[in-house]
């Protein structure tokens, strides 16, 4: 089969196409072949060597991705043969909090990763893909949509009139715009891109900030909510947004720290998370239960992940440099033939 491996070094100059014999699916295992695999900013911080600088080499990597049960191993029984499945990023993480163990089957690093024409998971890896949804929009799933769930759902607890702000408009935070909206929320975007914005927009976005043009990006958010603040925040931006987030959370609101866009650390006001009563809450993807969760809610309202670009297979590293440069909206997606 054909893979694309991090090979002889970290970075994108050294993600080159390689054979390797197709596997074999052993006892508990599933083989599949897939259709489509979708980029993460993981996946280039783990190409870069800035994820885990020990992650031994090769490795395939890319944590998502969609396909077909091609064969199965001895004592299978949650799949069989032409079942539609997309993988879980923990191998083994069913449900609750994450462990040592879970934490080290993710694909894309430690395991090889999806960025491949076939893929070897536990079969408790692997979830059904609801029947609406074609490989390339299911291979969005596994990462950005399940932690959106996790931060606003599961864990959040977001409710009808709630008020929800987004930052950006990268793969997690458009599928918390979808997911918000699934629940009764108002939503508020922010992106450097008013052509982004008018994206958000059309899949129900109800104020929208240009965080460029816009720095204090904060008070507009009040200003939007009556001096209120946003019920939840889905923080991507790390050090650069932390403080500002802390400034127009609601009273009692949440805070989902995800990502680290914009840097490590911050300085920042303590006193305002005990003044407010907030509650800042540290998201890791999710569990096996949280994507079946998640997939039923996606199938029930028909839910279409948003994806910004598709780019053939024999073009993956031109696909990441896309990704790298932040020309995106939503997810970036590589069809695997
Ligand atoms: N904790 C977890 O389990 C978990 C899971 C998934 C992702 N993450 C993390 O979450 C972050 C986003 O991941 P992703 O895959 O969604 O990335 P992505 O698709 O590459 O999204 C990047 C987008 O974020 C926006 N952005 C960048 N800097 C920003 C800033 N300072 N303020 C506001 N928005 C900013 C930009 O949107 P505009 O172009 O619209 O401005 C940019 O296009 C990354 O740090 C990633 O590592 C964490």
């Amino acid at each position: 089969m054909q893979v694309y491996e991090i090979t002889g070094g970290f970075g994108l100059d050294n993600l080159r196409t390689a054979e390797r014999p197709t596997p074999e699916a052993g006892p508990g295992e599933v083989l599949v072949k897939l259709g489509a695999a979708s980029f993460n900013f993981r996946d280039l911080m783990t190409i870069k060597g800035i994820y885990n600088p020990k992650q031994p080499l090769p490795l395939v990597p890319c944590s998502d991705g969609a396909g077909t049960v091609a064969a199965v191993g001895k004592g299978v029984t949650r799949v069989k043969v032409g079942d539609r499945v997309t993988g879980c990023f923990a191998q083994r993480w069913i449900s609750g909090e994450p462990t040592s163990e879970s934490r080290g089957s993710t694909l894309g690093g430690p395991l090889d990763g999806t960025l491949a024409e076939y893929a070897l998971w536990q079969e408790g890896g692997a979830v059904s893909t609801p029947a609406h949804l074609s490989d390339e929009e299911a291979s969005t799933l596994p990462c950005a949509a399940v932690t959106a769930w996790n931060a606003l759902v599961a864990k959040g607890g977001c409710k009808p009139g709630d008020v929800v702000l987004v930052q950006g408009t990268g793969g997690v935070s458009v599928f918390a715009l979808q997911f918000a909206k699934l629940c009764g929320a108002k939503v508020i975007a922010t992106s450097s891109s008013d052509e982004k914005l008018e994206k958000a927009k059309a899949l129900g976005a109800d104020a929208c900030i240009n965080y460029k043009s816009v720095p204090d990006w904060a008070k507009a958010v009040k200003d939007l909510t009556g001096g209120q603040g946003a019920d939840h925040i889905v923080e991507v931006g790390g050090a650069g947004t932390l403080a500002a987030s802390l400034g127009c959370v609601a009273l009692g609101g949440t805070i989902s720290v995800i990502g680290v866009l914009s840097g490590t650390s911050a300085q920042l006001d303590i006193r305002s998370i005990l003044m407010k009563g907030a509650r800042i809450q540290g998201v890791f993807v999710g569990p096996r239960d949280c994507f079946e969760t998640m997939n039923r809610a996606i199938a029930l309202h028909g839910t279409r992940p948003a994806i910004g670009s598709v780019f053939p297979f024999a073009e993956a590293v031109e696909g990441l440099r896309f990704m790298e440069s932040g020309a995106h909206f939503g997810k970036v997606v590589v069809k695997i033939p």
